[in-house]
């Protein structure tokens, strides 16, 4: 087993098996039912599985508003994103602490059960303005923010059924077993790695240059819900397999999906990031330029003060921080302005925007910019997605 402890001390599990299962999915028949949607879903399993450790459930009044002004649970251990079941205000009424509920799909499959300890109502313009430094709805996350109820359900979980991924199953593993596998290959440092993108050669110059003091890199893009004009999980998957395949050595890294929503959070995601790749098994992880963020909402390094903020003993986890790289024409290479003494004008970057609009039209981004085997890839997923 990965030598790292998990968040908060002990790797949660609260998916239930065999006769345990079969009684609670007898019983929640019967229950008052909550409808989920496939973002709940997602954070239901992941704190099933323990990829959310210490979170046994959805968080009660306390621990969200301790998350929400402090950045920490109510016992003190440091969290920064609320992980909260949002329900409608009629059907809150009906419910009561004490009660269990069965959380149920919309597909009519009854994902688990919650042991309702709080039903609470919240102010969703103080939550957006301390979580996303911002109340403006053009912000992906306040708009989803805002397009929920402001009634929260808090208390235990019990997964009973798992989500199960349309592509890619093989590369879903919960926390337990990527652990094992990086134990397995005899990995004592791993550094884990977030995107929400294809990995250009700015990504990969920077997990190089951190796979040069670990001992592999994991490779955990984020896939579950993003907005709508990233590029999507299933073409970026693709990619990602074929960077893998062609350019880094198979004994040192390996590619395992998050299935979590995307926030968009900035600075107050790059916390969350980090502490969950820890409770799957990373001893370090990756913080480069405005990580999880969007627009202009966030400093670049904002990220990396906020982490610097805490200590390595309640993080738990070692931050690797990077500055914005890119390729040099003058060195011949990928640097950063630590690295590179030219001037702005010998430095290839594209924004996201302008990367879209070439691959929209077919033509490859330069190979300085992008690797031709995930350029081909991107510009044949594009072909197939209908215009934003
Ligand atoms: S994120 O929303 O998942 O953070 P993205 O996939 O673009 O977005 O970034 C993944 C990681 O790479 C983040 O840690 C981000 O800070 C870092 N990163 C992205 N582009 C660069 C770059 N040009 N230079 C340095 N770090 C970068």
């Amino acid at each position: 087993m990965s030598s790292i402890k998990p968040h908060g001390g002990v790797l949660i599990n609260r998916v239930a098996n065999g006769a345990e299962r079969d009684t609670l999915l007898e019983e929640a028949a019967s229950l008052q039912s909550i409808i989920v949607n496939t973002w709940a879903i997602s954070d239901l399993d992941l704190i099933g599985v323990g990829a959310f450790s210490p979170l046994t459930g959805f968080m009660n009044e306390a621990d969200y508003r301790s998350v929400v002004e402090n950045m920490r649970l109510a016992n003190g251990t440091v969290w920064s994103i609320p992980v909260t079941l949002a329900v409608e205000e009629a059907l809150a009424s009906e419910l009561a602490v004490g009660q269990r509920a069965a959380l149920l799909g919309e597909d009519g499959l009854i994902y688990g059960v919650i042991d309702i300890d709080s039903i609470y109502n919240v102010d969703q313009k103080s939550e957006a303005v301390h979580i996303f430094k911002t109340d403006d709805v053009e912000h992906p996350g306040v708009a989803k923010l805002y397009g929920r109820p402001s009634t929260y359900v808090g208390g235990p979980i019990t997964v009973l059924n798992r989500p199960v991924p349309e592509k890619f199953n093989e590369f879903y593993y919960d926390p337990s077993e990527t652990r094992r596998i990086f134990a397995e290959k005899g990995w004592k440092t791993i550094v884990g790695f977030q995107t929400r993108n294809p990995v250009h050669r700015a990504h990969e110059y920077i997990q190089k240059c951190a796979m040069e003091i670990v001992d592999a890199l994991f490779l955990n893009p984020l896939v579950g819900e993003t907005k709508s004009d990233d590029v999507p999980a299933t073409v970026r998957m693709k990619s990602y397999i074929a960077l893998l395949e062609n350019y880094y050595p198979e004994d040192r890294a390996f590619l395992g999906v998050f299935p979590a929503a995307m926030r968009y959070a900035g600075p107050r995601e790059a916390i969350f990031h980090a502490v969950v790749r820890k409770n799957y098994g990373c001893t370090h992880f990756i913080v480069g330029r405005d990580h999880a963020g969007v627009g202009d909402y966030y400093g670049t390094y904002e990220a990396q003060d906020l982490l610097r903020s805490f200590t390595s003993e309640e993080l738990g986890i070692t931050p690797l921080y990077f500055e914005h790289s890119f390729f040099c024409t003058k060195c011949g290479n990928m640097a950063s302005s630590k690295t590179c003494p030219h001037d702005k004008e010998h430095h290839l970057t594209l924004s996201g925007t302008k990367v879209r609009a070439l691959l929209r039209d077919g033509i490859c981004p330069p190979p300085e910019f992008s690797r031709p085997e995930v350029a081909k890839i991107l510009i044949e997923g594009m072909a197939e997605q209908p215009v934003n």
